[in-house]
């Protein structure tokens, strides 16, 4: 294992500065870390099992049980447990090796739920260097894929930008990079084939093998799924010659964001935005292609995927429990400005040649580039080092609220949300000790649940208290940026992420919606790999909003009355501020 070096003296900021704890986890660039924990459990070998996600933590904090799980090893053994399991009506869900999604796709219903992990089909099978194309089995994940691809002088040219997910969850879920050109950033429309097995009647055996290209009608449905349609087999993508991109990245004050996000998109390729809007402040990516001859071996280790420190973790995550318990509105701000600047000295993570960082631009090869998340390497099993949100450590715990907005509607939404900081300048502090908010370019997409129109993605992060009914500091206006997005500005929520309230009437938002249903019925009529919450999202089954008290606090509900807030906290269910149609839990000061 490759050992992982480290604090450059000239970039160093000491942990013992006032506020050092942040950039005190920054600083530790460890040597090695820990495999991430298995999201599955069982009590008794492969049977009487527990499935999380990579957080610890679904959005209504259930504990998912299943009866058994099983981990295939080639598409034979996969077609004989989908056919067994549908020979006895089993429900049955399909998890990865580390279960990235949020909500609770994983979670079949039921007693008698069957897990078929796909940890172990992870072979490439095909790489057709005159064709560029590669087919590999639907575990295998992007790290993989980007580095087997690169042996023989191929590159993805779109991607996530964490590798830890596998290509048969990034297409289940519409995962994508940033980008306006050729097809876009989402891996589905970079899919040439892709093999479902699915149930089938008794006269096919139970199990029916289809392979989907695109002269087929139902390629458009499966290509994002929500996993609905049975086990993703084998999928084939289209790769590109390897090339070389160049990347720098600019400081600019947000005051034109709403005009420079939209051109932005089209001079760069690869271009991404990172905003802060407490500090007022944007990082333009500027990100493209340059010719192979470009000198050049530069590295993207991004600093908030490096393995840390779990003692560092601990200290971190307790600073912003005291701050959110002091209502330490200022604290929250000092600690966005270290970290953002933390960052921004060390190039995000960026290096000239894999070591050093010496200025930009960062040219290099795609795939040094396109994606990265070294915590996932393994040295030992010691809990020294993690990444930042394993929940076996005291570390990050937050909520993910990630939504698309149609360009035609950026500017509008951008200029929303500089309101709201006007009237509350700190609110954004604390997104921004989560490096901001993600701006990510998306393109319209033939897939029936991609995306319906080139827009902008927005991936807030934010803090999420371990106590749930717990409310958390300017609540109100992450809420109210929450609404605005889904329902003033229609929004598609990111399939993998977000809370419960995003996905309300999310079906209707898509012009094949209802087409997409109609096919799943078709791949699995008895409904054996749909779920509550997957019929819930598709608006055939209610219950999606789970009204209780406390529950707009977790996003499970918008508040309708002080109850669904935290009224012996002082968090009280109001109008928003900018967009009165939103309802909020806020406290009363810093209401009116
Ligand atoms: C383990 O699970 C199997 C299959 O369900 C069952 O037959 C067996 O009795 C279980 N063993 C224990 C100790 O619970
Ligand atoms: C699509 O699939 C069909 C049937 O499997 C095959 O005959 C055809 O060649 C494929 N077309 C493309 C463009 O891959
Ligand atoms: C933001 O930057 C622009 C130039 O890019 C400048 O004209 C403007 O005055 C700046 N606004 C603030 C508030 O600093």
């Amino acid at each position: 294992m490759r050992p992982f070096f480290c604090c450059r003296k000239s970039s160093c900021i000491s942990p013992t500065t006032t506020l050092g704890l942040i950039s005190f986890l920054l600083l530790l660039f460890i040597v090695g870390c820990n495999t991430p924990e298995d999201p599955i459990k069982c009590s008794n070998k492969s049977f009487d099992c527990v499935i999380t996600n990579s957080y610890g933590a679904f959005p209504d904090r259930t504990t998912c049980r299943v009866a058994e799980v099983m981990y295939p090893t080639s598409e034979d053994e996969l077609i004989v447990a989908v056919a067994a399991a549908t020979k006895n009506k089993r429900k049955m869900k399909v998890a990865t090796r580390y279960s990235h999604s949020i909500p609770k796709l994983v979670c079949p219903d039921g007693k008698d739920g069957l897990l078929i992990s796909t940890k172990n089909l992870n072979k490439i099978h095909d790489v057709d260097t005159m064709a560029r194309t590669m087919t590999v089995d639907s575990g295998v994940t992007l790290r993989q894929l980007i580095s087997e691809a690169a042996k023989v002088e191929l590159a993805l040219p779109y991607s996530p930008y964490w590798w830890g997910l596998t290509i048969g969850g990034m297409l289940s879920t519409g995962a994508h990079g940033s980008s306006l050109w050729g097809k876009g950033s989402a891996i589905h429309d970079h899919v040439l084939e892709l093999r479902i097995i699915s149930p089938g009647s008794p006269e096919d055996g139970f199990v029916k093998i289809r392979t989907l290209n695109e002269t087929e009608v139902d390629f458009n449905a499966a290509k994002v799924s929500l996993g609905v349609f049975g086990v993703i087999s084998q999928v084939t993508i289209k790769l590109e010659p390897m090339f070389k991109r160049s990347i720098t990245y600019i400081a600019k004050n947000d005051s034109d964001l709403g005009d420079q996000a939209l051109i932005f998109g089209h001079q760069h390729e690869f271009a991404d935005l990172t905003w802060y809007p407490s500090l007022k402040q944007v990082m333009y990516r500027i990100d493209h292609r340059v010719p192979l001859t470009t000198k050049g071996n530069g590295l993207n280790d991004f600093i908030p995927f490096r393995p840390t420190l779990s003692a560092a973790l601990a200290a971190i995550r307790s600073s912003e429990e005291n701050q959110e318990s002091k209502a330490d509105a200022e604290g929250k701000c000092s600690g966005s400005k270290l970290t953002t600047s933390f960052l921004r000295i060390n190039a995000f993570g960026l290096s000239n040649n894999g070591i050093l960082f010496t200025g930009y631009p960062v040219v290099g090869y795609q795939n040094r580039l396109q994606s990265s998340g070294t915590c996932l390497d393994s040295l030992d099993d010691a809990l020294i080092t993690a990444c930042p949100w394993d929940s076996r450590v005291k570390g990050e715990f937050f909520h993910q609220t990630t939504f698309s907005i149609e360009m035609s509607k950026v500017k509008a939404f951008i200029q929303d949300v500089q309101k709201l900081v006007s009237l509350q300048p700190k609110s954004f502090c604390g997104i921004e000790q989560y490096n901001g908010i993600l701006v990510r370019y998306v393109k319209a997409s033939t897939a029936y649940l991609g995306k319906e129109e080139d827009g902008l993605d927005f991936d807030m992060t934010y803090y999420r208290a371990k106590d749930p009914s717990e409310p958390r500091l300017f609540e109100d206006i992450y809420e109210e940026v929450e609404q605005m997005a889904m329902f003033k500005y229609g929004g598609l929520p990111h399939w993998g992420k977000n809370r419960n309230l995003a996905f309300e009437g999310v079906i209707n938002k898509y012009k094949n919606g209802e087409e997409f249903i109609k096919v799943k019925e078709k791949f699995d009529p008895q409904g054996l790999f749909s779920s509550e919450w997957t019929d819930q999202v598709l608006g055939l089954k209610d219950g999606l909003s789970i009204v209780k008290d406390g529950c707009a606090l977790e996003g499970l509900c918008i508040c309708s009355q002080d109850s669904h807030c935290a009224p012996n906290k002082g968090y009280f269910c109001r109008p928003g501020r900018i967009y009165k149609k939103a309802r909020v839990c806020t406290t009363r000061n810093t209401m009116y």
